[in-house]
């Protein structure tokens, strides 16, 4: 008997124009958490498709549990014991959660009809063994992403999965639901299950790994044991270059204000936010999940209704209904939710790169300048590493952090005077993220002004000028970059107000 539970060797994928993996091997073994570990675009999510069906390889072998296999669906992978939580969600979000737990294989009465009470019922003892709280009647869609996930987690333990695949699973998760996560997985490995695990965070990544595996470019590079191995060797082993300044702040002018913004409150979300923009000057929102940083800019950007509160923009006031009010404002945002608010999936790169713009005339009124809106998205594939066949692919074609960038590019190109970032670097491998963080840092240097929201620490510390630290709604704390200290910054966070002088 081998050691291991799944073995896929030389794997090739090609897609029209796209040689996406170029023949990869993964050798997982029961009990571990494996994680893969690429930039985006490296072919993690692609190999994960080949392995459940999603995807046909082109080639190559898979052995799984002694036998060799070849999924022609995610049911068969399933049925076989092969579950995948997606980076992508896509259960069936109009019905409940018992309905998408047992779909598929719904009890029935009288040998037809659903039987929902039993659906029910049965599924309660699924969450319970996952330790989840979820009324089981309540429907997908009004889940949060969190609880979705669990929910796809509770699915794969019914099935008695041997292998469970997360992609991503903690991009948009509280600290309080990842520690549920981790001790979720913690249990399924002393069932002697494996998971499979993608992400782009390294300290989580080297917290729950046994073993690692790094591709780059659709090529497999390395397997080790985390023992083996640390946060500099992959990073090299990924990027294949070294990556020195991950935050290159420079030290620019700090103007005059931009935006100055008065007892801003909307509903629960803000309750009373204040506070000036300068001109060269990124200005960091700092906060858990749902502090309300968000709610905050998207009332700056007219997508929420804002209750009180006032907004001046170069000393006027000014009202912003809609989002096209602030665009026409020169206020830009970029959103977190690249799914709901930002990709136009059938479509090409070039109009994701463009659309924002175009909607401000820069590609003319009557005919469309399709040559400059072309040579705007190169320009950006360049600058920010776009990895695509074409300008012209479209964007759904793309990897997660890829989308991601065309997005940041999107942005950029509105040439804003106030451009709000918000999470800009979720998803998106280290390589990239420094790229990013630099023209950000470039942009301030040019005179614009920058809010920058991000959970992570390091990068909201290592690129502000100030933070505002939000905790439910409200601003807890103010920092000058000279103050800046994480203990500090978390205190405020967490509504933790002891020891502060
Ligand atoms: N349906 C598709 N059609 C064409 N090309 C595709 C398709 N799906 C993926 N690709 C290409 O395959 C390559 C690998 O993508 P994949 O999504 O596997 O990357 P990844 O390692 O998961 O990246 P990320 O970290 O950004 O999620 C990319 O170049 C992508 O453009
Ligand atoms: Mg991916």
């Amino acid at each position: 008997m081998s050691e291991y539970i799944l073995e896929m060797t030389d794997i090739v994928k090609e897609f029209p124009g796209v040689r996406a993996l170029k023949g990869v091997e993964l050798k997982v073994r029961p009990g571990t958490v494996h994680t893969l570990m690429g930039e985006n675009g490296a072919g993690k999510s692609t190999l994960m498709n080949c392995l459940t069906g999603i995807y046909h390889r082109t080639s190559g072998k898979i052995v799984y549990d002694g036998k060799e296999v070849d999924f022609k669906s995610v049911k068969e992978a399933l049925e076989a014991g092969i579950a995948m939580v997606h980076q992508e969600l896509s259960p069936v979000p109009e019905r409940t959660v018992a309905h998408n737990l047992w779909l598929g294989r719904l009890p029935l009465k009288n040998g037809f009809m659903i039987d929902h009470k039993a659906a029910n019922e049965k599924a309660k003892v699924e969450f319970a063994k996952i330790g989840l709280d979820i009324d089981p009647t309540t429907k997908m869609k009004d889940l949060t992403v969190a609880k979705m996930q669990m929910v796809e987690i509770a699915k794969a333990v019914s099935y008695n999965a041997k292998i469970v695949i997360m992609d991503e699973p903690t991009s948009s998760l509280t600290d309080a639901e990842v520690e549920h996560l981790f001790n979720i997985i913690a249990d399924l490995k002393s069932k002697n299950v494996a998971i499979i695990y993608i992400s782009h965070k390294m300290d989580e990544i080297f917290r729950i790994s046994d073993d690692i595996s790094v591709y780059r470019d659709g090529t497999y590079i390395a397997t080790d044991k985390k023992e083996n191995l640390t946060m500099d060797k992959v990073v090299s082993l990924m990027v294949g270059r070294e990556v020195t300044n991950m935050f290159p702040k420079v030290d620019c002018p700090i103007g005059e204000t931009v935006l100055k913004v008065e007892h801003l409150k909307s509903g629960k979300w803000v309750k009373d936010v204040s506070f000036e923009l300068h001109k060269g000057e990124i200005l960091g929102f700092a906060g858990l999940v749902g502090a309300g940083r968000t709610e905050t800019m998207e009332c700056i950007f007219g997508m929420r209704h804002l209750d009180e509160g006032k907004i001046f923009l170069h000393g006027k006031e000014i009202k912003i209904k809609s989002p096209e009010d602030a665009i026409k404002n020169k206020i830009a945002l970029l959103t977190e939710d690249r799914r709901g608010n930002g990709i136009l999936g059938l479509l090409s790169i070039e109009v994701n790169t463009g659309v924002a713009a175009m909607s401000m005339g820069r590609y003319g009124k009557l005919k469309l300048n399709h040559k400059l809106m072309k040579e705007d998205a190169l320009e950006y594939i360049d600058k920010i590493r776009v990895k695509t066949p074409s300008s012209k692919t479209p964007i759904k074609n793309l990897s997660g952090g890829n989308q991601q960038k065309v997005l940041v590019g999107r942005w950029l190109l509105t040439d804003p005077d106030v451009l709000i970032v918000d999470e800009p670097t979720r998803g998106i491998d280290v390589g990239a993220k420094a790229e990013i963080h630099s023209l950000i840092t470039q942009l301030a240097g040019e005179g614009k002004a920058i809010i920058m929201i991000s959970s992570e620490l390091p990068e909201v510390m290592g690129m502000s000028d100030r933070i505002i630290v939000m905790h439910e709604g409200d601003m807890t704390g103010i920092l000058d970059r000279s103050e800046f200290d994480s203990e500090q910054i978390l205190k405020y966070a967490t509504g933790d107000f002891t020891n502060i002088q």
